[in-house]
């Protein structure tokens, strides 16, 4: 949430601060801004998108080589101008990122000492306060400062009076980029990609006092702390739509790709993640339960992960959404293994539910996209996705990653429990093997099919997604991707349990999207409740591989090539994703930006 970017050199930062705020939008996108500092500090803000801070520059251009951005998803205060970021007091302006929780205790104390806020937002209270400090150091001010505040914030400052640009790191994200002759900061790595692939990671309770050649980092304390460089084989190409109307299709066109990074040096004969997390025989036979914990699209991966635990390698496991688990204190055992996972890495439930776990000694894992974000950091074992930066905020490519890290995993873990045979394991890596290809197949075979029938399906307001054992989850998530981006009503639900509820809803308007599993057994009783909706006029959809694609009663069929039951996620959510896809392209919304989401959720 709110995206952050800070540059401090020779050239004019107005430039490099816009196209860092671009690449950060989807962070939050309900208004933004800019200050540099001239002969004194110049800002300009705008409610909306950035085009409208670009529209307002165009009228009133401003420069200076010393600069903040920020791009706001709005906590504390409406979306408007006036709460846009940053905020200045006197000589200092700031961005945050975060949520200030003490915010009326700081009001009442720089109340009493002459200062009175402007906007509605709490973090125009940090720049009081640092300039309530000031007195000719500003970092000095920024320790004194950040003794006050409690809550989370990702903070970076500039002041009229010293060629310095300052980033504080709380419980929200930012990283240093090192520029030559420049420097940068960020809350993540995509803005900073065109200039540098060097980083220095900050950790909670972390400044960093920064000029164009030095870069220093001191604790809270104001001791300074020597950090270690780390390197980021992303490319600034991968963060821009090369030929693409939108992210989001560039990103469902780059999954077979994302897959195929993933396993890449990690199956040779066999699968080998040993180099990797370092684990022993009598590590790995201990793990008696396998806890998995994460938001959202991660969620639905954590559900297909618990799936092939139990029936792949045979290891109880079960998938909580991570702002549940956080206060539901369930008992973690020492055998238990807990996995979050994690798109941004940055994500506050998740983050604090791993916390958790390791208050309570349980070896932590985090499967994560963003090298060097906190998760990963925080984690005791990491296996990075190798899905390049997703921008939409939509997640696509990085779930059917997440999904690539998961079979890997469970296949290991079995390997290594021999909970399956050497031909078992052998046909099971054959098949994980031509997954990417077959994804690729995919979208080819539905890109035209579903733009074809966009403007049909998008008439209904109402749509059921519904989908059996490891097709449950999917079901799931080819519902999210159809409401988060076209703000149509899909729920998803388990086949099953149509029959409790859902039927109720069934008539001529509301279609249902039946996911066939690949599988004769489970066939056979999906068949059943499609007659079930059908006999009450509901209109069907259903997902099937080529395999079954003559499905009775269904309107549309959009197809997959074939593969077993267990590998199908990887190639069902496809369609589904092309689906929502086109119809909220149709409709003319702004698919990488869908109302009030943001990509990465760093407030709880
Ligand atoms: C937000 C995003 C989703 C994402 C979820 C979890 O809601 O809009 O796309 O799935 O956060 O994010 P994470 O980065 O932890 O995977």
């Amino acid at each position: 949430m709110c995206g952050i970017v800070g540059y401090i050199g020779k050239k004019n930062a107005v430039p490099l601060l816009i196209e860092g705020l671009k690449a950060l939008e989807y962070r939050g996108y309900d208004s933004s801004g800019i200050s540099v500092i001239d002969k004194k500090i110049e800002t300009i803000k705008a409610s909306g998108k950035i085009v409208n801070l670009i529209d307002k520059l165009f009228k009133r251009p401003i420069n200076g080589n010393i600069g903040i951005g920020h791009t706001r998803w709005a906590t504390h205060g409406e979306p408007n101008e006036i709460n846009a970021h940053p905020h200045q007091s006197r000589e200092v302006a700031i961005v945050h990122n975060g949520i200030i929780e003490n915010a009326k205790e700081i009001e009442a104390f720089l109340a009493k000492n002459g200062y009175k806020r402007k906007s509605q937002t709490d973090s125009e209270l940090i720049a009081h306060l640092i300039n309530y400090f000031y007195n000719g150091n500003l970092l000095n001010a920024c320790l004194k400062a950040v003794h006050m505040l409690n809550g989370s914030f990702a903070v970076g400052v500039i002041c009229r009076r010293e060629k310095k640009l300052i980033g504080i790191k709380y419980k929200s994200p930012l990283i240093v980029g090192i520029g030559n002759g420049e420097n940068f900061i960020a809350s993540d790595v995509a803005p900073l990609l065109p200039y540098t692939n060097r980083f220095l990671f900050l950790e909670d309770g972390e400044i960093a006092e920064i000029d164009e050649d030095n870069i220093r980092i001191f604790d809270f304390r104001g001791s300074e702390v020597k950090k270690d460089i780390s390197t980021v084989d992303w490319t600034k190409e991968q963060a821009e739509k090369g030929g693409y109307k939108h992210f989001m299709l560039k990103e469902i066109a780059e999954e077979g790709d994302a897959v195929r990074n993933t396993l890449l040096g990690r199956i040779d004969d066999n699968i080998s993640l040993e180099e990797e997390l370092k684990w022993n025989g009598k590590f790995i036979n201990n793990i008696n339960k396998v806890v998995l914990v994460a938001c959202g699209t991660s969620y639905y991966a954590a559900l297909v992960g618990r799936y092939i635990l139990q029936n792949v390698a045979h290891i109880p496991a079960t998938a909580e959404v991570a702002s549940e688990f956080r206060y539901e204190n369930i008992l973690l055992d020492r055998n238990t293994l807990f996995i979050v996972i994690s798109q941004s890495g940055e994500t506050a439930d998740t983050l604090e539910s791993m916390s958790y776990a390791k208050s309570q000694n349980i070896p932590t894992l985090s499967i994560v996209n963003v090298q060097g974000s906190s998760i990963a950091r925080m984690s005791d074992y990491v296996l990075y996705t190798h899905a390049g930066p997703e921008i939409s905020v939509a997640s696509t490519k990085a779930f059917v990653s997440q999904l690539a890290i998961l079979y890997l995993f469970t296949l290991f873990l079995s390997r290594t429990k021999r909970t399956l045979n050497n031909q078992q394991l052998k046909d099971y890596t054959e098949e994980l093997l031509k997954i990417p290809d077959k994804i690729n197949e995919t979208f080819e075979i539905n890109l035209q099919k579903v733009q074809n029938i966009a403007p049909y399906y998008s008439q209904f307001k109402n749509y059921l997604y519904l989908g059996r054992g490891i097709l449950y989850p999917i079901a799931l998530e080819g519902a999210l991707k159809l409401k988060e981006i076209s703000y149509l009503h899909a729920e998803g639900y388990a086949a099953g349990e149509m029959k409790h509820g859902p039927i109720a809803l069934i008539d001529k308007t509301t279609p249902s999207v039946f996911l066939i599993p690949p599988s004769p057994l489970l066939l056979n009783k999906t068949l059943s409740n499609i007659k079930e909706v059908s006999s009450r006029k509901g209109e069907i959809i259903a997902v099937a591989t080529d395999k079954y694609e003559k499905i009775e009663d269904a309107g549309l069929v959009l197809t997959t090539p074939s593969t077993d039951l267990i590998f199908s996620p990887f190639l069902y959510i496809v369609p589904l994703q092309l689906f929502a896809y086109s119809i909220a392209n149709y409709l003319g919304y702004d698919v990488d930006h869908p109302r009030n989401l943001a990509k990465s959720v760093t407030v709880e």
